[in-house]
């Protein structure tokens, strides 16, 4: 079995860009270095500044509960700036009408 790679790829829809999601760091820390905007605050998982969805994908939280509540979860909102890519990545783009 080869080493996992480090990354996985990100994109944002519809037309947004794309980006290397790493592993081991933020979704919205990955956004950044790929040259990409997205909008934050506290980069903590309280403010929900950052709020977005996951057109498709996985990701994981190191946090027990982000702010999210049980619903959002469901419908796949995500809080870029505490999630950590597990597959590649879709977000919705945030600014999209
Ligand atoms: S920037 Fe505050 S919850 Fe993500």
């Amino acid at each position: 079995m080869s080493p996992e790679i480090p990354f996985v790829q990100g994109r944002i829809e519809p037309d947004g860009g794309s980006f290397d999601a790493w592993r081991e760091q933020s979704l919205l820390d990955s956004l950044e270095q790929g040259g990409l905007q997205w909008p934050s605050s506290c980069r903590s998982g309280t403010c929900r500044t950052c709020i977005g969805k996951l057109v498709s994908g996985q990701v994981r939280y190191e946090m027990d509960w982000p702010g999210l509540s049980a619903e959002e979860l469901a419908e796949a909102y995500v809080l870029p700036c505490v999630a950590r890519p597990v597959t590649d990545v879709v977000l919705q783009d945030p600014w999209a009408d």
